[in-house]
């Protein structure tokens, strides 16, 4: 099993794919090799993660053919900036070893900078020339997402911190407005309190389970674009194996209702405020 979305570009993606934030890159080798030979088909790194070497190594090593691959990389803020922006993909593609990346994103709007909209024309030349197939953007506030929308130009997608304790109903409602697919990032709420919650053990036990494959068939059910981040082997198993939990539109709104003011994780609040 291995669903994909379509994108607003015309473009397809895998709903389930693999992370790889604060994986070191060597590291990085091993787990993308053993996702892909679980399944996934669909990695999300990032620049400043700073293992898009050891992404392009499992990636050649594997054999699978590139068109099979859907690989997401992203514009560090330092790059924002046109002609910033064209070269940071250069460099990207290169540490990939790649001559495309499926979806390139910015990472984070930085309002306070003001260079958003020059890097989102920047994005255009990028999908133009062929080095990204789909553009988008990631933890952008509403003003800023509502600036790039404006251009006329929409993103494909827009990746955000998502999680049950943190479900961002807001701006879900938002991208799905514009047609963008909201990505969640840190799915599994960092795999802290959220695996040890009471109505998730529960709808676990139900199917037979384990927490985490409830909280990514949640992401799955609602329409997520999700990437669970793993080190461990079985785990990685076990979430690729996620897409055959299905559950209830009751248990659904249980998750729905696990919600809270204070579900943030790590990342700066202020990153968010316009
Ligand atoms: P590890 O990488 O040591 O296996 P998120 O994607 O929300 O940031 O969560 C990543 C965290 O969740 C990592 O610490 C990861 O641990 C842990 N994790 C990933 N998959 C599972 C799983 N199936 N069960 C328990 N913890 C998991």
């Amino acid at each position: 099993k291995n669903q994909t979305l379509q994108l607003n570009d015309g473009h397809s993606i895998p709903q389930l794919g693999f992370g790889v934030w604060q994986v070191e890159s060597d590291v990085a080798e091993d787990v993308v090799a053993k996702a892909l030979q679980v399944g996934f088909r669909h990695i999300d790194t990032a620049e400043i993660y700073g293992n898009e070497e050891g992404v392009g190594r499992a990636i050649a090593k594997s054999g699978i053919p590139r068109e099979q691959l859907f690989v997401t990389t992203k514009l560090w803020n330092d790059n924002q900036g046109h002609d910033s922006a064209l070269h940071a993909i250069d460099a990207s593609l290169e540490r990939l070893g790649l001559d495309y990346v499926d979806l390139y994103l910015i990472h984070w709007s930085q309002p306070e900078k003001g260079k958003y909209l020059e890097t989102w024309k920047a994005f255009q030349e990028i999908k133009d020339s062929g080095k990204a197939r789909s553009i988008g953007v990631s933890n952008f506030t509403p003003k800023a997402l509502q600036d790039v929308v404006d251009t006329g130009v929409v993103p494909a997608v827009h990746q955000i911190e998502l999680h049950p304790s943190f479900n961002q109903q807001h701006m879900r409602e938002m991208d799905a407005r514009n047609g963008i697919l909201t990505e969640a990032w840190s799915p599994l709420g960092q795999g802290k309190e959220e695996l040890q919650d009471e109505t998730i053990g529960r709808i676990a036990e139900a199917h037979r389970a384990t927490p985490a494959q409830v909280i990514i068939a949640w992401h799955l059910a609602i329409g997520n674009v999700v990437f669970p981040k793993s080190v461990t082997p079985e785990r990685i198993q076990q979430n690729w194996d996620a897409q055959q939990v299905t559950l209830t539109a009751e248990e659904i709104e249980e998750i729905n209702g696990l919600t809270r003011e204070d579900g943030r994780l790590g990342s700066d609040p202020a990153d968010f405020n316009d």
